[in-house]
């Protein structure tokens, strides 16, 4: 199968790349930090206490996730427009760091790229889940960058949001992302860096496909 690994922080760019590369080339766009938020959001209305091994555990051995295109299931009830929300990105970051939830989903995500080719996006594709991805970028952006396009995101899904609220966060849940333990948000020797700041996704996106078209 053929595969193309993304990572990159939040803000990044990655999704809305990933989403119109997938189309580009045919192949399915598979979201990975939806899987994350859709732990999270099961964990938050379960009352699932993050720190507790156990609790998590449990949590996974009973819990069914699935994907249908863009739509993200869990114990075949659609989330996939409850899991945007500030609240849940925090919680999704917090519920990353755990070895056992990262097992679950790995396993999950590399069994979707045997059956089918796939763009990949998250934070550890390129250096974990497909560290032999036919094609591997890391997408990044300067801070003030992202936090505008999460805040538009926000704005425009909820109708308000705070700038430097949605700031604060970016920068904690980076921090988090980027020093944790297991599976932490970083280069992979061979993937190509693009700084997404100063030109627009349309532009990325081109060089992108030129990258793979050759
Ligand atoms: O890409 P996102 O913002 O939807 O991801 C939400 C959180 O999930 C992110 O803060 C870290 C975690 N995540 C991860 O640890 N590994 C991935 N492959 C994707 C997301």
């Amino acid at each position: 199968m053929f595969s193309v690994a993304i990572d990159g922080p939040a803000g990044s760019g990655k999704s809305t790349i990933a989403k119109l590369l997938a189309k580009e080339l045919n192949i399915s766009y598979i979201d990975t930090g939806s899987m994350y938020r859709a732990l999270a959001y099961k964990a938050a209305i379960s009352d699932i206490d993050l720190e507790n091994d156990l609790e998590i555990e449990e949590l996974l051995k009973n819990t069914e996730l699935s994907m249908d295109k863009e739509k993200i299931f869990i114990d075949g009830k659609d989330v996939s427009g409850l899991i945007r929300s500030e609240k849940i990105s925090n919680l999704a970051s917090k519920i990353s760091k755990n070895k056992e939830v990262r097992k679950f989903l790995v396993d999950y995500q590399r069994k979707i790229s045997k059956e089918k080719s796939v763009v990949m996006e998250g934070r550890d594709i390129t250096t974990v889940v497909l560290p032999h991805a036919n094609y591997k970028f890391f997408l990044d952006a300067s801070v003030e960058e992202r936090a505008n396009r999460r805040y538009k995101q926000l704005l425009e899904k909820y109708g308000s949001a705070d700038l430097e609220q949605v700031k604060e966060d970016l920068i904690k849940r980076d921090e988090a992302d980027r020093t944790r333990e297991n599976s932490p948000l970083k280069i992979a020797d061979d993937a190509v860096v693009i700084d997404t700041s100063k030109e627009s996704l349309d532009q990325t996106l081109a060089r992108i496909i030129k990258i793979i078209r050759g």
